[in-house]
């Protein structure tokens, strides 16, 4: 579907699940070469190999500064280049009421999202600057924009993407390089899973609020991460794309869709 993207390196963090793992499959699926980097090292590895031939897992924490220089180091060495980059990588907050959050728990998150975001798109944009040309997509969240009590770490940390993402994005703009975002509403992935079974998250209450009337899949996440690497979206660059089956665009006081339940 995009025929620019075949040949391309692909660079996941988190790519061994979730959202993460549904952009390794599409951007497979259109030819590129993917780099799977994931806590997980043997899943990342497994995954790799599922993926087919000439694609890579490799195990790094995005939160350490010597992974992230391990795992930009080894894609490079191996594919000579990185074309893209999708900031998947991350954690649910803890939902503890502010004042029994643990400042740790609240520096862990932020250390693995923001920051994480922060050294792998400066690790690949130093060959990106060079070659003139890449496409970095990081992960917002609707929790980057609407206040969800009690996510302080997470919500902050995706605003922060989401302000980094304009950041980047203009610093780079003549040299080739487009940083963008998604904002996801509520998908269907082991991350969301977990927190439903655990009562954190009430999946009923979010059906009820979302226009859509259903929960996103992880491929709709992936068909728009397609579109902003591709060559189609050569001008869009600083943005955050909400795919949240318009979660974001209700404001009333009444449950969106009533009847999904
Ligand atoms: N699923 C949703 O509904 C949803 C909504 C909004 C935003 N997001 C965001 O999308 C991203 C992916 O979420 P998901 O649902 O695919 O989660 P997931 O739990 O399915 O996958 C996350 C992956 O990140 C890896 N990871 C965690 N910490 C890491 C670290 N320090 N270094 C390297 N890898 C690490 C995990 O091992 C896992 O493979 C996250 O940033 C999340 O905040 C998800």
């Amino acid at each position: 579907m995009y025929a620019d993207l075949e040949g391309k390196v692909v660079l996941i963090t988190g790519g061994a699940s979730g959202l993460g793992l549904a952009a390794a499959r599409a951007f497979a699926d259109e030819r590129a070469s993917i780099v799977i980097v994931d806590l997980q090292a043997d899943k990342a590895k497994a995954c790799a190999q599922e993926l087919g031939e000439g694609h890579e897992g490799i195990g790094a924490d995005i939160a350490s500064e010597a992974d992230v220089a391990g795992a930009v180091a080894a894609a490079m060495t191996k594919y000579g280049k990185i074309d893209v980059v999708i900031n998947s990588a991350g954690i649910p907050d803890t939902f503890r009421p502010t004042v029994e959050q643990d400042v740790a728990d609240f520096r862990r998150l932020i250390d693995i999202h923001l920051t994480g975001t922060y050294m792998v798109s400066k690790a690949a944009a130093v060959h990106m600057l060079a070659q003139g040309s890449g496409a970095i997509i990081n992960l917002s969240s609707v929790a980057g924009v609407l206040g969800l009590a009690p996510r302080n770490a997470y919500s902050a940390a995706k605003a922060g993407i989401s302000m980094m993402t304009r950041t980047m994005g203009c610093e780079w703009a003549r040299s080739g390089v487009r940083v963008n975002a998604v904002a996801p509403g509520y998908m269907l992935t082991p991350f969301f899973q977990k927190l439903m079974d655990e009562g954190k998250l009430d999946g009923n209450k979010i059906l009820r609020r979302t226009p859509a009337g259903r929960f996103g899949s992880a491929r709709n996440i992936a068909d728009a991460m397609l579109f902003l690497a591709s060559r189609q979206a050569e001008f869009i660059t600083g943005v955050t794309l909400p795919v949240d089956g318009g979660y974001m665009a209700w404001g009333s006081s009444d449950d969106a869709c009533p009847e999904s339940l």
